[in-house]
């Protein structure tokens, strides 16, 4: 069957994924289904393959808060676990998680963080570090939680830093809350709309970069 990039490769899928430009063959289905409906029968420009054609590199994701126990490592595991229901793991080099501050270095996530990610089947599985200089260069996405998050980490990014800083709210939906509040000082009701946010901003985030369907 014709992946996507079959005008530009002539590849026909014979695997789970195509060798040329990487899309898995659920996306390469829907995707020429989508194009043989075109009045040209499915011959698109080059410049429009190229735009949705995705970098064979893998991709590395930071999640910052500011204790590195309660939102940060939930969203981690979140991610993590989206990724790896949707079979996507080997597009990621690295997805992991740290604090802006040191107070709670070494330690394992808040309870309510873990029992909240356990309640929806999703493992959590991190011990706390705070962000370090390397880490804009390390990863390519560096996402924050709060402004707070934010103004604290452009005050660290080191000139050569390299990641996309931003918050983690910018994947949403249109008109969705950006930001994640800090759950700490209050119920495990805080924690639940946290879990929920992640979920949401995960599948955008999934959606926007790697133009998959989700
Ligand atoms: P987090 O939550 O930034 O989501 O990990 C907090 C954890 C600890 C503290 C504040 C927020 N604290 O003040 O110790």
């Amino acid at each position: 069957m014709p992946c996507i990039c079959q005008p530009y490769s002539g590849i026909v899928v014979t695997a789970d994924r195509c060798s040329f430009c990487t899309y898995g063959i659920d996306i390469a289905i829907s995707t020429c289904n989508a194009t043989s409906q075109l009045k040209d029968g499915g011959k698109f420009p080059i410049s429009s393959f190229i735009s949705v054609m995705p970098q064979n590199d893998q991709i590395s994701v930071l999640f910052v808060c500011l204790g590195n126990i309660c939102r940060s490592p939930m969203s981690e595991a979140v991610f993590k676990h989206t990724v790896k229901e949707l079979g996507l793991e080997d597009r990621f080099s690295r997805i992991d998680s740290c604090g802006t501050a040191a107070y709670h270095v070494g330690e394992a996530p808040d309870p309510r963080s873990v029992s909240t990610c356990e309640s929806h089947g999703v493992p959590v599985n991190h011990y706390a570090r705070q962000i370090r200089q390397k880490d804009f260069t390390e990863f390519d996405y560096v996402l924050c939680m709060d402004r707070s998050n934010l103004s604290d980490l452009q005050r660290v990014k080191p000139r050569d830093g390299t990641a996309v800083v931003k918050l983690f709210g910018e994947y949403g939906e249109k008109g969705e809350k950006r930001i994640v509040d800090d759950p700490y000082y209050g119920g495990i009701d805080g924690f639940e709309v946290n879990f929920q946010q992640a979920v949401g901003f995960s599948k955008g985030f999934l959606k926007e970069v790697l133009k998959v369907n989700v």
